[in-house]
């Protein structure tokens, strides 16, 4: 049988999982005797052929680190007919027989397009939001909510010690799931997230006072980055409530960091299955989670599917957190 050759690459924003997506990829590709090339950049440095071979040793020791080995970009002219006509002129000259796109929605979009356009490829979801709706799980979520409550521990000490209230933003421009289970882990006072509305005075106020009356002293007010900037929020609770507040951006510091054992072994599984894919001559698919099974679908079924909040899981926190 002719040797197959496979491309991987990682899109969009990194995650803390994303290397040991690769290093599956690499490993499972050659043991199944295919060879194997990182692009390096995305869909950019496809389209400049800015490739190299991988070996079983290429990926020693990169199961532990954050950021993807591989680097990553967004690419303008991937997402155009053009772009993707390029791409695959690129991958028949390096003679690639299909890529792995490990990325969010938006790498996924390119790896259908890639698809259809003769060069099968299959996505496996790498984004810290777990805002894909055909996976349960999408690498680098654990890691980041890992360090939103680390950071937001150390954030409660002072806000504690000083009888104040804290507004603070995590990660999420679509999807409230870091907001919603940091905020159980901290015992937040309040959850703001895109999927629910909210209002000021019953959402905000009543459950502070409320909360006051039964002897809390300082307060966290969990807020999701789609939810809008924190910075007005603090002020305005402040002048309703007279309670000293500071507002904390937790930013692009929850994108790094050593994945946790979950996203590596994520990442590990759904590389490995998008490769068996693959060399099963199985392409425009994306492998995901469900539970604890290994699923996979067609691309543009996956990209149609919508993704449910857990609004169980919201309501459950708001009762709770007194
Ligand atoms: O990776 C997802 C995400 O972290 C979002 O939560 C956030 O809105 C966005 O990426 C920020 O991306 P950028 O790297 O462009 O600042």
């Amino acid at each position: 049988m002719e040797k197959k050759t496979i491309a991987v690459l990682t899109s969009g924003g990194d995650a803390p999982g994303m290397n040991a997506a690769i290093r599956a990829v690499v490993r499972t590709g050659i043991m199944h005797g295919a060879q194997i090339l990182g692009v390096r950049r995305g869909y950019n440095g496809l389209l400049h052929g800015d490739m190299l071979e991988l070996s079983l040793r290429s990926v020693s020791n990169i199961i532990g680190h954050g950021g993807t080995a591989l680097l990553t970009a967004r690419s303008p002219e991937f997402a155009t007919p053009e772009g993707v006509q390029k791409a695959v002129s690129i991958c028949r000259g390096f003679g690639i027989d299909g890529v792995v796109v490990i990325g969010g929605d938006g790498s996924f979009k390119g790896a259908r397009a890639l698809s259809q356009a003769g060069v099968p490829c299959v996505g496996i979801p790498g984004t810290i939001d777990n805002d894909i709706a055909s996976t349960d799980y999408t690498i680098g979520f654990d890691t980041a909510m890992n360090t939103a409550v680390e950071m937001i521990d150390r954030l409660r000490d002072t806000t504690e010690s000083h009888d104040r209230c804290s507004v603070v933003e995590v990660m999420g421009r679509r999807c409230g799931d870091i907001a919603l289970l940091t905020g159980i882990a901290v015992g937040a006072t309040a959850i703001l997230v895109p999927e629910i509305p909210y209002d000021f005075e019953k959402d905000i106020i009543q459950r502070m006072q409320f909360t006051q009356k039964h002897g809390k002293k300082h307060f966290v007010i969990l807020v999701a980055e789609g939810v809008g900037r924190v910075g007005g929020l603090a002020e305005a609770i402040e002048a309703r409530t007279g309670i000293e507040t500071r507002a904390t951006v937790l930013g692009h510091v929850q994108r790094g960091g050593s994945p946790t054992l979950r996203d590596r072994v994520a990442g590990s599984r759904m590389g490995y299955r998008a490769v068996e894919l693959l060399l099963e001559g199985k392409g425009n698919r994306v492998v995901g989670m469900h539970g604890d099974a290994i699923v996979d679908y067609d691309i543009t079924e996956a990209l149609e599917m919508k993704r449910e909040f857990r609004e169980d899981i919201y309501r459950m926190a708001l009762e709770i957190s007194i």
